[in-house]
């Protein structure tokens, strides 16, 4: 425990140690058992007499806070069971009304229910676990000289480079190095060009329905948030607002609903943002797990006016919990958006850059991704299976060809907080459809996450979803 003397206090130094230390006792800082600090090494700490520790601590002995050992040690003689909840600290301070809108998304939870429907999982049990290691312990041995540094917060040049070569390979997105800024996702990467592209107040448009944690950004740095429609073919590009500076879209698979943005309206949409200059974010987060039908090429590829930025996140390819994307964007915006993140949090963590870097060149990440593809996707066929063989039909789902949730409808669907209760009481957890509504009226249903349950689960996990809305 840190312990503090003030020269201007009226109080002994004695008594100033004795009291900070009868407080911790007694609000359970200090729990019971635990051992105080050596008078000797106190006093050398604080720079006093040791005489003066020795006198406050017997003071404490003698009052039974603390119990002297033989052999040395005080021992604090606390509360034995946990301390009370600490009242609130008061304080002047609060929220500005903006931050203070700012909601969390998917508050409550569960990490591991039984049967796991929640969108945007993927399955812990298929994380390349010893080939990371192997990397991680790579990484340190290569960054051994450096870690007395802060990093390139835009990510080290290695590292930009393999994912030139990566967004090449398997998006066909051709980016040099220079133009990769390395983000904690595809978020923050969103967040990055939030941050350089728009002013408070200026007019962004996103998806209707959409990934909520985009509006609660975007508005959380003070941008007007507009939702666009969304239809079989993607984004309904004639009912963008006139005024929005950037546009948020998913084209490889339309977050919850699964469209993908048809070539027609990938050249309306670009033609738009070409008149306008207006930014599009093309957030391709999970286009990795494709199980029908050949990609449709990025809008990065077709864009002729500079005005696309090609967002990339290895939170469905390995893990969210890593928290590492990437952006492609033009030249000219990448010492803006560095001077951004060396301000904010100075980028992705070196080691977690560096390891990536082992990983996608030393072909792991190729390996993983063929692994993981069959089970994902046996795992696609078996939810479409189930869901195909229910009875009735209380559950339309969605076409879906793509990523690690595929979209029911259910049109007499009970209002959430029912179907929370009812659904947590047989132990499986779900993702509302209706809370990727921000703008208009939700439509009930379900984002249906298939990354975290196990394959031989599922039709036991839709049959109880079924069962739920009868
Ligand atoms: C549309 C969309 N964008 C981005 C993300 C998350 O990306 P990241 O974890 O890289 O921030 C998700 C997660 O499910 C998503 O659905």
């Amino acid at each position: 425990m840190e312990l503090f003397l003030d020269p201007d206090d009226g109080r002994a130094l004695s008594t100033q140690l004795y009291d900070q230390i009868r407080e911790a006792i007694a609000d359970g800082r200090l729990p019971h058992g635990g051992r105080l600090q050596p008078s000797r090494l106190v006093a050398q700490e604080l720079g006093i007499a040791r005489s003066t520790v020795t006198d406050a601590y017997a003071r404490l002995t003698a009052e039974g806070y603390v119990e002297g050992r033989r052999g040395g040690g005080s021992v604090v003689q606390g509360h034995a069971s946990p301390p009370p909840e600490m009242a609130e600290a008061p304080t002047a301070l609060a929220p500005t009304a903006r931050a203070a809108a700012v909601r969390r998304y998917g508050v409550g939870l569960e990490s591991h229910p039984r049967y796991d429907l929640t969108a945007g999982r993927v399955d812990a049990r298929l994380f390349p676990l010893a080939d990371w290691r192997r990397c991680t312990n790579r990484a340190l041995t290569r960054l051994a000289r450096d870690v007395g540094y802060y990093g390139d917060p835009a990510g080290s040049i290695e590292l930009r480079r393999t994912l030139t070569h990566w967004v090449t390979r398997s998006r066909g997105v051709a980016a040099t190095a220079d133009q990769i800024v390395v983000t904690h996702g595809a978020g923050h990467a969103t967040y990055l060009m939030a941050r350089v592209l728009l002013r408070p107040g200026d007019v962004a448009a996103v998806e209707e329905p959409g990934y909520p944690p985009i509006t609660t950004m975007l508005r959380s740095v003070g941008v007007e948030v507009v939702g666009v429609p969304v239809d079989e073919h993607g984004l309904v590009v004639d009912a963008l607002p006139d005024a929005a500076r950037l546009v948020h879209v998913t084209p490889s698979h339309q977050y919850p609903l699964g469209a993908v943005l048809s070539r027609q309206r990938r050249l309306a949409l670009l033609r738009w943002a070409g008149r306008r200059g207006a930014a599009i974010i093309e957030d391709d987060y999970d286009s990795e797990f494709r199980y029908q039908n050949r990609p449709l090429e990025p809008l990065h590829r077709l864009d002729r006016d500079g005005v696309v930025i090609y967002v990339g996140t290895f939170s469905k390819m390995l893990s969210p919990a890593l928290r590492i994307g990437f952006a492609v964007v033009p030249p000219g915006l990448v010492p803006a958006i560095t001077a951004i993140q060396q301000a904010v949090d100075f980028g992705v963590p070196p080691v977690t850059a560096q390891t990536l870097c082992a990983f996608i060149e030393d072909g792991y990440l190729d390996r993983h991704l063929r692994r993981t593809r069959k089970v994902y996707a046996g795992r696609h066929r078996a939810v479409r299976a189930a869901v195909a063989a229910l009875p009735d039909s209380c559950l339309t789902p969605l076409p879906s060809h793509a990523g690690l949730h595929m979209t029911l409808l259910a049109p007499d669907a009970p209002d959430d907080e029912e179907l929370n209760v009812r659904s947590t009481r047989h132990g499986l957890q779900l993702s509302s459809l209706r809370r990727t509504y921000q703008h208009s009226r939700p439509q009930p249903g379900i984002v249906l996450g298939f990354g975290a349950i196990s394959t031989p689960d599922i039709p036991y996990a839709i049959e109880l979803l079924a069962s739920l809305y009868r």
